[in-house]
Parts: C-alpha cells; structure tokens; sequence
C-alpha cells in the first residue's frame, strides 16, 4: 500500500518567502521523488476561524492556490484541491464532533493562546472564541481521517493537534469499529531539515512581526525593495565585514549553493559594501523565483483556470471520501431503512446451532456432558477431582476425541455410538 502524505494550507493572507523556503519548495520538491500518493490542499474552512474578511478569503485562495501551482506543484501527480469542495469534510467532523470530549479541545494550545491573552487583559476569558476557534481540531482530524492519511508533514505548532486527531480516531475505531480500525492513525512528520528563514529583523520571518519578504506579491520592485531593507550593522564600504552579523547572509544561503555561499561570506569579510551584498541576494533571489513569478501573473489573469484544477482535483478523490464516509455512517448507525428487513432475518438464518459441552459438579467430582445441536444427551465424562483438571481434558476431548478419555470416567448414552460423538465433535469446531 502506497502511503498517503496530507498537508493543508489555510489562505488567510499571501505568502512570503519564508513559507517557500520552508514550506512550498521543499514539499514540492519531495512530492516529486517520493513514492507517496499527496494530498495538499487550501483549508479554506479554517481560514473562516482566523479572518472574517470574505474579500480577503476569497482573493487569498486564489493567490495561494496560483502560487503553489506557478512553484511546480504538478496537479497530475498531486491530489491538490480546496476543503471547502468535499462536502463529506464537514459531514464527517459532525460525526467526529460526537465522538470527541470537550476536555480535550479545552487542552488545544491555539485555544488556551487566546484565553490566557482574555484573561491577561481581564476580560472575559471567552471574548472572541468562537466555537469554529474551540472546535478547530476537530475539523483538522476530519482532513486527515476522510483520506486515510498515514502522514502529515507540519510545522511544530501542529503536533498537538495530530495527537488529538489519533485520539479521537482511536476513540471512534473503539466505539464503533467492533475490532476494525475504520479511521487510520495519522503520524505527524516534523522535518529537521526545513529551513527557517529569518525575516528583515532577523527574528523569525513572520507577518506578525511584519518583517517579511513578499514572494510574487509587488513583483520585482516589492521583492527588492525588501531585501534593501533588511538590517545590518553600519559598516563602511570597504571595511572587513561579519557574514554572520545579518539576516543577509542566512537569506542568500537559501537560494545558493555552496561555492556560491563561501564566495559571498568571503567577500563581505574583504570588505564588500552591505548595498552591494544586497544587490547580489537580491539577484540571487530573483533568479529562482522570476520564472515562477511569471507563471504566478499569468494564472492571476486567469482564475478560471485555477478553478478548473483545483474542480478536477475534487472530483478525482471525492469517492475515496464518499467510501470512507459510507462506512462511518454505516457504523454509527445511520443507514438506509430499506435492508432493515433484510438485517434482522440474517441474523437469525446466521445463528446455527451447534452441540454443546457443559461442566457440572457431583459429590465432589467434576464432569462434563455432551449434548446433540437438538439438547439431546449423548454422553458423559470426567469424574476428576479438581475442575481445573476436567477443563483440561475438556479441552483434549475436543481435540482428540474419546481416545483422550482414557483413565478417566466416560459413559456413552443407549443407542449411542463413538461415530455419533466424532460427528458431534466435528460439528461443534466448524
Ligand atoms: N491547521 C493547519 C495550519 O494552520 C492547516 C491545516 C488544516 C492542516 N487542516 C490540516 C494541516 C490537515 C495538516 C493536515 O497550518
């Protein structure tokens, strides 16, 4: 079995070259190589939880979804589609909503974030929770458990919630599962390896330190202008330079390889002037992504092209979530009237009845008997004196019939014969 790897994005805003670095190139790059069938998708349904501006959910998704197309992510080898187009999503979160205990969505860091801020500032420790907020979890477990998904590549921040998402699968395979693991058990999958790239400031680069360089958004000019920006310290053009003193230097090893790395760390200490290095990461930069940035413009100017993937890439695996959602209806119960009928007569035609063994103790002696499928007596054994001992040779007899009898008590019924015990023995085991 090929081994499905899920990821979502939430379009709650543009991207930045941090989440390429750190997140676009290097998925795109393994989804490439790796023998795994991908799931990616905009998690347009959380991005309602963190901005209520439908303008800006609306034109975030195109962006993102152009963005991660124009950076080579391949539609034909990806299953790249948006959360908000598989309505068996939000129908399996119902489902699991039910099965999940509120003590555990209390314990979700995202929101216990916002009600030590509440109560910090001595509000109401709920003001501004929203129940999509409290429930986030939830949402994100029926991501993963509609397609089966065995591994979810994510940031740090998420771990917890691919934890939660085990339990409540867990929780739901015991309620209803009678012995089969209908959900499968995700494993997050942290990446060492990712880079984090530090942002104008050198601080991490985040826009809510608003320290980011954009990546197609502003084009050449607004990707420039950024790495003008970024802070160094205010050495002359000409003196000896630390390479490790800036964010610069971090940003450029990025898109660099390691000749060009060692070239760019020796030249800053002969001296190199910081606007010079900064036009060289500049240049640097738009290099790789140029290319990327046209494809980006063109799919801009046409959305509808963008809505057209991403229709096909729902429709491609939306029977995969149906079959999933088909089951779990199944087995909390909500199923067709029409085979009721049905149901309740195979269980009975399902009941056979077999012959028995049934223990029983007298004057101190344990022996079993041996009924017929019809309760009828065909004979007695045992005559042990520890019950222990009797459901052992119950045992044997079973096996081996009336040869393991020998030395101990064994009395067939009138009209009885060993062949009708054989039968009776073979009868009980089928
Ligand atoms: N919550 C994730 C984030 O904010 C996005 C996401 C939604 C996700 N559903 C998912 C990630 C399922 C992995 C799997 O980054």
């Amino acid at each position: 079995m090929t081994i499905r790897v899920l990821t979502g994005v939430t379009p709650s805003g543009t991207l930045h070259l941090g989440n390429y670095v750190g997140c676009i190139r290097p998925a795109i790059q393994k989804s490439l190589t790796a023998e795994t069938e991908s799931f990616y998708f905009l998690s347009d349904y959380h991005a309602l939880i963190k901005c209520g501006d439908a303008d800006r959910v609306e034109k975030s998704r195109v962006q993102i979804a152009a963005t991660w197309l124009a950076c080579g992510l391949d539609p034909q080898k990806i299953h790249f589609y948006r959360q908000s187009d598989i309505p068996e999503i939000p129908e399996l979160n119902w489902i699991l909503n039910c099965v999940c205990n509120k003590g555990l969505m209390n314990r979700a860091h995202a929101y216990k974030a916002k009600v030590d801020v509440n109560e910090s500032k001595g509000e109401d420790p709920d003001q501004d929770v929203t129940m999509g907020l409290f429930c986030y979890p939830i949402l994100m477990a029926a991501d993963i458990l509609m397609f089966s998904a065995n591994l979810i590549p994510v940031g740090k921040d998420q771990i917890q919630h691919i934890e939660m998402c085990r339990d409540i699968a867990t929780r739901f395979n015991l309620m209803y599962g009678k012995g089969k693991d209908i959900l499968t058990l995700p494993e997050a999958m942290v990446d060492a390896e990712t880079e984090l790239l530090p942002g104008l400031d050198g601080r991490k680069m985040s826009k809510s330190y608003n320290n980011v360089i954009p990546l197609f958004e502003g084009g050449e000019k607004a990707l420039r202008e950024a790495v003008m920006k970024i802070v160094t310290d205010s050495k002359l053009p000409g003196e000896a330079k630390d390479p490790d003193s800036t964010s610069l230097t971090v940003i450029y090893d990025a898109f660099a390889n390691k000749v060009e790395r060692e070239q760019f760390r020796s030249a800053l200490r002969s001296g190199l002037s910081w606007g010079e290095a900064k036009e060289i990461v500049f240049r640097q930069i738009n290099k790789e992504i140029a290319p990327k940035r046209e494809l980006y413009n063109h799919l801009m100017s046409n959305p509808g092209k963008v809505e057209e993937i991403l229709q096909e890439g729902a429709s491609r695996i939306r029977p995969i979530a149906r079959k999933l959602l088909d089951e779990v209806r199944d087995a909390v119960g909500l199923r067709t009237f029409r085979t009721i009928s049905t149901n309740s007569q195979t269980k009975i035609s399902k009941k056979v009845v077999k012959p028995q063994i049934k223990q029983y103790r007298e004057n101190d002696l344990f022996y079993f008997k041996l009924l017929s499928a019809e309760g009828r007596l065909l004979m007695i054994g045992g005559g042990l004196k520890s019950g222990r001992d009797n459901g052992l040779l119950i045992s044997r007899f079973k096996q081996e019939g009336l040869s393991a009898l020998e030395g101990a008590f064994c009395q067939l019924e009138e009209g009885i014969d060993t062949t009708d015990i054989t039968t009776a023995l073979s009868q009980m085991l089928e």
